[in-house]
């Protein structure tokens, strides 16, 4: 009995599997796959073209992100994104981007791919580099006015650049 369920199942799904024609979705072209493929890498591969100033940010920040993150990045109902190397120190280290983060390439893409959190995707490659650039100046690590865009991100130092290792480059130092 069972073997006759399993078979009746094996068939269905043979047909399934060949049948055409439920109307359901397409083959994704290559513009969906390259629309799609926002990764962008520390130095900064993948970067699209634009760029935006902390000044334009502000005011971003101000109507986008601050209802969570608080007045100028200080922490609100969310996270800080505003400190300093030293909020490491000690029994609770403070994560923020000015204290913890490595690359500025990665704000720039988390902040492209998930914020604001409740509606992702919505600001334009400009605006994600004027609020990068903002949240970059809130840390001290951006002026106002210089522009940023996928030539100037890189080459931000972040304070934290040298405090993560690979595990190969831990053992040699040992
Ligand atoms: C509705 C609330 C909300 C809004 C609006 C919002 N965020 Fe966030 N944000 C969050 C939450 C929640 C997290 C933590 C998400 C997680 O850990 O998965 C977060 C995390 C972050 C982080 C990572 C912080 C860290 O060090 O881990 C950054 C950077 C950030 N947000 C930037 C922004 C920017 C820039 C905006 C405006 C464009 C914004 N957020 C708007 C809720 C929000």
């Amino acid at each position: 009995m069972l073997r006759g369920i399993l078979l009746v199942g094996l068939s269905v799904a043979a047909l399934l599997a060949q049948g055409p024609k439920y109307d359901l979705g397409r083959n994704a072209s290559d513009g969906d796959v390259a629309a799609a493929g926002i990764a962008v890498l520390p130095d900064g591969q993948g970067l699209p073209e634009g760029s935006g100033t902390a000044e334009d940010g502000a005011r971003i920040f101000e109507n986008t992100c601050r209802e969570c993150h608080g007045p100028e990045g200080k922490g609100g109902d969310q996270t800080a994104l505003v400190g300093k190397l030293t909020d490491l120190d000690g029994e609770k280290p403070k994560k923020t981007v000015g204290s913890y983060w490595p690359h500025a390439t990665t704000l720039w893409d988390y902040t492209n791919r998930a914020m604001p959190f409740d509606r992702p995707g919505s600001l334009t490659v400009d605006q994600v580099y004027a609020v990068t650039a903002y949240v970059l100046h809130l840390n001290g690590l951006w002026d106002e006015e210089t522009v940023l865009n996928a030539k100037t991100l890189p080459a931000v130092e972040m304070p934290n650049r040298e405090g993560f290792f690979s595990e190969e480059t831990a053992e040699k130092s040992r």
